[in-house]
């Protein structure tokens, strides 16, 4: 198989880091999990989800990197040259592509409520109202037609433009200086919100399991958002890791990107928890609650308007870093599977989430009522690929680096051809063996009632 595209690699260490920081941290982080959090119990979920991160989203994530460094492929074809003679293991791959492009869809249209949110900050006009009415305006702007679906258009095609300027050279640039402003803010909001009157409240509620709310739904959704927030699953982070240069620690930059990932998500927590309780919300409210939540911290903040400008804006740039990483699956495959040209495979990337994307924004509005297995367009893209192609990826990937690879592709990969040493390749051996295929297969059977 020849390689139609010269690779690049990552300049620097830090740039790996901060790249494949750039696609774990997002609306995955600020946006899913306060939501799926509040609709699945809070702390029952809080556990799990951590539980989670660390013994099936770490290996799998190492998973993930060794087979894309060590092949320099995307997904596809990292199976290919790997799989033992005759097996079909890149098939995997289809499951990959095709979530991504779903993700891609909804997640498209929660980054365009995020922009109208900045330009309503900049304009004044989001900080300006009472509480109550706060509430209402966002189901009025999300149930709408035009509004909705011009955001999404706008994202889609910015991100479009993105990526069109190459891998190296945009992302990294973007992502390097983003994430730590962010993070800055996240702390000052957290901070904010710990003095709320409502915090006591918020803390329990996110921190203290109820272990009565432990159920399968509790289970499959915690999984579903470990697996979505540190983009695995689909061969993200197997592309990215492809960049990766030989020198690069892989069990180190996966604890470091988990690490950093989840801290983004409990300072989300953090900061909408207390508010909710302070402000008399249902935490259970969907997909829409950190919208609704938000405009009445700022509102309540000195320079509010210029604190919320600031946050938006930063939030547009990180679900970029997302959607691009997100994007580079099929981008990589039809342009080095496909041997398409790359700006045609941009083309056809974005054309494809254009269409569904515009049926998920009208799914808070014009489509509300058309359901499949009682959900909406949007609820079952984001079902169907965070809490089942994702995980079913992760099994694949660790079962496959688990069993099939040979040992000494793994030797190599965690210790840099002998370079560096490592002490974990047992316990993580077990991981990928036992804990990850296991442990998914189980919360899979547990939730279509098998077991
Ligand atoms: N992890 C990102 C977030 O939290 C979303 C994301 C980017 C993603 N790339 C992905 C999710 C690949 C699943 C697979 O916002």
């Amino acid at each position: 198989m020849s390689e139609k595209t010269q690779r690049a690699v990552f300049a620097t260490r830090i740039g790996a880091v901060a790249t494949t920081v750039g696609s774990a941290v997002g609306l995955g982080n600020i946006w899913r999990f306060p939501y799926e959090a509040g609709t699945h119990g809070g702390g029952a979920f809080m556990l799990f989800y951590i539980l989670f991160i660390f013994i099936l989203g770490v290996p799998v994530l190492c998973a993930e990197y060794m087979l894309g460094r060590g092949t320099r492929k995307n997904v596809f074809g990292a199976y290919r040259v790997t799989q033992p003679k005759g097996s079909q293991w890149h098939l995997a791959g289809v499951t990959g592509i095709l979530a991504s492009i779903l993700i891609l869809s909804f997640y498209s249209v929660v980054a365009g409520w995020t922009m109208e949110y900045f330009f309503e900050s900049v304009s004044g006009s989001l900080t300006n109202n009472p509480t109550q009415d706060l509430h209402e305006r966002f189901a009025e702007f999300s149930g709408g037609t035009w509004r909705p679906l011009m955001w999404t258009w706008i994202f889609l095609l910015t991100n479009f433009v993105v990526l069109l300027r190459g891998v190296t050279k945009g992302i990294e640039k973007v992502s390097n200086f983003l994430t730590p402003m962010l993070f800055v803010l996240l702390v000052i909001f957290c901070i904010n919100s710990l003095t709320m009157s409502g915090a006591k409240e918020g803390l329990e509620f996110l921190f203290r399991p109820d272990f009565s709310k432990i159920d399968s739904r509790v289970l499959l959704a915690a999984m579903g958002q470990a697996f979505f927030s540190l983009s695995l699953g689909l061969g993200c982070m197997l592309t990215y890791g492809s960049y990766f240069s030989p020198r690069t620690r892989v069990v180190r930059t996966a604890v470091t990107t988990a690490g950093l990932d989840t801290l983004v998500a409990i300072l989300s927590g953090v900061i909408i928890f207390p508010a909710v309780f302070t402000f008399g919300l249902s935490p259970s409210a969907g997909p829409t609650l950190v919208f609704e939540v938000l405009p009445s911290i700022f509102n309540n903040l000195a320079f509010g308007r210029v604190w919320s400008s600031l946050f938006f804006f930063l939030l547009i740039l990180a679900s970029l870093t997302s959607t691009i990483s997100m994007s580079e699956i099929s981008i990589a495959f039809f342009v080095e599977q496909l041997n398409m040209k790359r700006s045609v495979a941009t083309i056809v990337n974005t054309s494809i989430a254009f269409v569904l994307g515009s049926l998920c924004a009208l799914s808070f509005g014009p489509l509300s009522d058309f359901t499949i297995f009682g959900m909406t367009v949007f609820n079952l893209f984001d079902y169907v690929s965070s809490n089942i192609l994702l995980p079913f990826g992760g099994l694949v990937v660790s079962f496959f680096v688990g069993w099939k690879i040979n040992s000494k592709f793994i030797e190599n990969e965690l210790t840099n051809y002998g370079h560096d040493s490592c002490h974990v390749k047992g316990a993580l051996t077990i991981c990928l063996r036992y804990v990850a295929p296991i442990g998914i297969s189980l919360i899979f059977l547990n939730t279509i009632g098998i077991i």
